[in-house]
């Protein structure tokens, strides 16, 4: 098998010839961002937004951007050459290699780029069509969750408590109320009315979150953001996943318990329509980004 091609600091190389320094910040601290893109057919699904959230989530750790979102978009294409088809593009920036481990703040370091593609697992018909079971857990995670971080220890742990019962997600709650899950934003339904959790630093801002938003203002679809007592989730008439590679997925089952009826529901249906016409819409134009 040939070792597929990634992007190292301005290169791209053979994935196993590319060697990090163990002085590297992302190594030794967790100390970086990252983001992941879906691409369909050769065209990113939202790539501007993917890298303005990236942009973001470098400001609130005061890091220097190297690229602006162009250029970020040229990078990716020329990586995606190697790449066709559906693809899953990581993007990784961490602070870079100081001369000695110190958690202060280095000056003028240059930033760590890596890029890699593998293909893109969207859900399988089997997913869409019966939903999936999640279970509940405490989030302990920290208050910035609004950084895209590669300090994932939280997020790994908060996972494998569902991966441990054979579910597909762990959904947090803090405080009583619904934040998230480990890897996706959650959304609800209530008597026809979808219910998403509000924008904070308490949630990673999701892409597909926030398309979903625009979908359902578009196809008429009824949506409130807003906070969402954990009483709520539990009597919810549907529950939903989103995320880059989930897309829009139901949850049937949540805790052993059956969400509604225990198929996905009607706003799930349309809502899963409307992502995949949007998709067909963005393969259709080709290179031009949605
Ligand atoms: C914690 C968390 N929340 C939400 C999401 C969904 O974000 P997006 O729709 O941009 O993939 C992710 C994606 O990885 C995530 O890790």
């Amino acid at each position: 098998m040939t070792t597929p091609i990634a992007h190292f600091n301005g290169q791209l190389l053979p994935l196993d010839k590319i060697h990090i320094s163990p002085l590297d910040r992302g190594f030794i601290f967790g100390d970086g961002v990252y983001e992941v893109i879906p691409v369909y057919g050769g065209t990113m699904l939202r790539g501007r937004e993917h890298f303005e959230r990236l942009q973001r989530s470098m400001d609130e750790i005061r890091l220097d951007n190297p690229h602006t979102v162009d250029e970020w978009m040229g990078l990716v294409e020329k990586l995606l050459e190697h790449h066709p088809g559906n693809q899953s593009v990581y993007i990784q920036v961490t602070r870079g290699v100081p001369p000695k481990r110190d958690h202060v703040l280095p000056k003028g370091l240059a930033p760590t780029v890596f890029m890699m593609c593998y293909p893109l697992a969207s859900p399988s018909r089997e997913q869409v069509e019966n939903g999936v079971a999640c279970i509940t857990a405490r989030d302990f995670r920290w208050e910035k969750c609004n950084i895209k971080s590669t300090s994932l220890l939280g997020n790994v742990l908060a996972r494998q408590l569902s991966a441990d019962v054979g579910a597909t997600e762990t959904v947090l709650i803090r405080d009583g109320f619904l934040t998230e899950a480990s890897a996706s934003n959650v959304f609800v339904v209530k008597d026809g009315v979808a219910l998403a959790p509000p924008r904070d630093h308490l949630i990673l801002l999701g892409i597909t979150y926030d398309l979903l938003v625009k979908l359902a203002a578009d196809g008429a679809v009824r949506l409130e953001v807003r906070p969402i007592p954990e009483v709520e989730l539990r009597s919810a008439d549907e529950v939903w996943l989103t995320s880059s590679t989930k897309e829009v997925l139901a949850v049937t089952k949540l805790d052993g318990q059956p969400v509604g009826d225990g198929r996905p529901g009607p706003v799930f249906r349309r809502m899963h329509a409307l992502f995949q016409e949007h998709k067909a819409r963005l393969a259709a134009r080709g290179k031009v980004p949605a």
